[in-house]
């Protein structure tokens, strides 16, 4: 299943504007939505800048990158609860949405309009398969080799398995190896 690479681009930014509300409503584990937030975030950026930026010679999401990966690093050492981790947090919402809009009023228009729908696709190829390889590395780091429950949740977004956000990760486990 090919999908263009602003769809999956797109996505994404979805998917850590929720995990970021998340954190700021303080629901569920707060060290396993950054942990999730982490991984998601890193591999994103660097399937970003190798698979994407070349295309568009957009240096200028670099600087951004970094600086959002040190405000990353203090946010998974912070203890949630704390005003250092929600001043962090807080830091990293705003570097973050300034550049998921920049990204999707700027850069991907203008991707859009240079690239045909082909070179789109193979793009989308591309980010994927690098952005899950970096993914895959996090997380396996994170849990000592064992698979992870964002791991297994976004296998099972993947393979669109129904229910699976009320899943726990035994349940996601079973589900997403029914699935294979
Ligand atoms: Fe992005």
């Amino acid at each position: 299943m090919a999908t263009d690479v602003i769809t999956l681009i797109t996505n994404d930014h979805r998917k850590v504007e929720a995990l970021f509300e998340r954190l700021k409503k303080e629901e569920g584990d707060a060290k396993a939505t950054v942990a999730e937030l982490h991984a998601l975030l890193t591999a994103h950026a660097r399937a970003e800048e190798d698979r994407v930026y070349p295309d568009l010679d957009a240096h200028h999401g670099l600087e951004e990158h970094k600086e959002a990966e040190v405000l990353l690093d203090e946010l998974v050492r912070a203890t949630p609860g704390t005003l250092e981790f929600r001043q962090t947090l807080e830091k990293l919402v705003e570097s973050v949405n300034h550049h998921v809009e920049e990204e999707e009023s700027d850069l991907l228009p203008q991707l859009a309009q240079q690239a045909g729908d082909k070179r789109l696709q193979e793009l989308g190829k591309a980010f994927q398969q690098r952005r899950d390889e970096e993914l895959q590395a996090l997380m396996s780091v994170q849990d000592g080799g064992d698979v992870t429950k964002a791991e297994l949740y976004e296998q099972a977004q993947e393979a669109d398995i129904p229910g699976r956000s009320q899943m726990d990760k035994e349940e996601l486990k079973e589900a997403v190896r029914k699935n294979a």
